[in-house]
């Protein structure tokens, strides 16, 4: 049998609770297809700085370089935010994990379940026929990443500052990757930009145009990332592949998440070069209704989906996945961030939507 190592990073609020449904599907996998993730969990996050002292300890780091992959919930809360910004979950974990594993390149694919149509805050004409999305995000560069930055000075004086930097192989890379997605898909890109202001995002063009003619079949358009904003939700139909830069990206993916229903359907995978990769939702911690076990599971679920298909070559059994899911939202099971109220509809809580998973899985 297959055997594949897997780091298995919880972290805070609904991250546990989610992951532990993910894990359930990893079990049903391991069955049906004659394979074995060899597991190890580590600390991260909050959950590093209650029991190891630092948000990413050493001994995570290890763990994670000794595996094929992440498998990542979620990190950050309330409790942590009045530490030192570097050493919160977010900077001092998350960003940190992203840039030591080279992980420049987040999918997140956007689509419409069609069960889903009217847990979506869009008109049903806006969505009807449905919408496929992938946003490319790049990763590790841009104003997450770049120096100089900090809070300097007092009083009225006191000033924060950032700084956007983008080399021109940072864009080529990511750009590589979201046409080669496209070709696969429905052969668009459209890159997300404001180069009528910012200098990063002068250069993001040009590289992008320079790269595009190595994809004659593809069609490549750029848009101003204030209309973007304002066009997904107009008609998100326009779009195949949108290629952002990493706050761009991380923008815009929230505001496609919930044209899915809810921000609880989006996985992400995020790349290094090969075949190496860590898998999260798009989504946080979600605070507001953590602990109480009825988060939605499926960004996490498909996240490990995208586990298999990019780090593992489980095509089968990442389509397995994503079908199992489709299925059981057809059947009518919905958490509460998804549920509407219809005739159809079961509300369940996030235990009972991984057990519904898996038993389609198992059929
Ligand atoms: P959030 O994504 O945690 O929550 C936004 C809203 O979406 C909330 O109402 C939440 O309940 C809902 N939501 C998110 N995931 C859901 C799910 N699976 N099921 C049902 N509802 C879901 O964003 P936030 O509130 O801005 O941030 C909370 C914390 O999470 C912060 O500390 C933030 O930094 C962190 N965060 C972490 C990650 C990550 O670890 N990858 C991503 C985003 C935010
Ligand atoms: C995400 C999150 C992170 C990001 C935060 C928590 C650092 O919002 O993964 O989308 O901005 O990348
Ligand atoms: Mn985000």
């Amino acid at each position: 049998a297959n055997s594949f190592t897997v780091a298995v990073l919880p972290g805070d609020g609904i991250g546990p609770e989610v992951m532990a449904e993910a894990l359930k599907v990893l079990d049903a996998v391991e069955k049906k297809y004659d394979v074995s993730f060899k597991r190890t969990l580590a600390n991260v996050g909050g959950a590093g700085i209650d029991n190891e002292g630092k948000a990413l300890p050493d001994t995570t780091v290890d763990i994670c370089k000794q595996s094929d992959a992440i498998l990542f919930g979620s990190v950050g809360g309330p409790k942590w935010e009045t530490l030192p910004p570097d050493e919160q979950p977010e900077r001092g974990a998350l960003l940190p994990l992203r840039k030591i594993f080279g992980l420049f390149c987040n999918l997140r694919p956007a689509i419409i379940f069609p069960a889903l149509t009217g847990a979506s805050s869009l008109k049903d004409d806006v969505i009807k026929g449905g919408f496929d999305i992938l946003v490319v995000r790049e990763l590790t560069g841009g104003i997450y990443f770049s120096t100089p930055k900090g809070i300097e000075g007092e009083g009225s004086e006191k000033t924060g500052f950032d700084t956007m930097k983008y080399s021109a192989a940072e864009v080529e890379r990511i750009t590589h990757v979201a046409f080669e997605a496209a070709r696969k898909r429905g052969s668009k890109v459209c890159s997300i930009d404001k180069a009528n202001v910012l200098s990063t995002s002068v250069l993001w063009r040009e590289v992008v145009e320079r790269v595009s003619k190595e994809y004659p079949d593809v069609e490549l358009s750029h848009m101003y990332v204030d209309n973007a904003a304002m066009q997904l939700v107009r008609w998100p139909k326009q779009f195949d592949v949108m290629l952002c830069s990493n706050m761009f990206g991380d923008i815009i993916s929230d505001e496609a998440a919930m044209l899915t229903g809810s921000l609880g359907m989006l996985p992400s995978a995020s790349l290094a070069e090969g075949s190496f990769g860590m898998y999260e939702p798009s989504g946080g911690s979600a605070p507001d209704i953590a602990g109480q076990g009825i988060a939605n599971p499926i960004a996490q679920i498909l996240s490990a989906a995208m586990m298999l298909r990019y780090s593992f070559n489980m095509v089968a059994a990442a389509d397995a996945i994503n079908a199992a899911v489709e299925v059981v939202l057809n059947n009518g099971y919905r958490t509460g961030d998804i549920y509407q109220g219809g005739d159809n509809e079961k509300k369940v809580n996030t235990s009972e939507m991984g057990d519904a998973i898996i038993a389609q899985l198992n059929r």
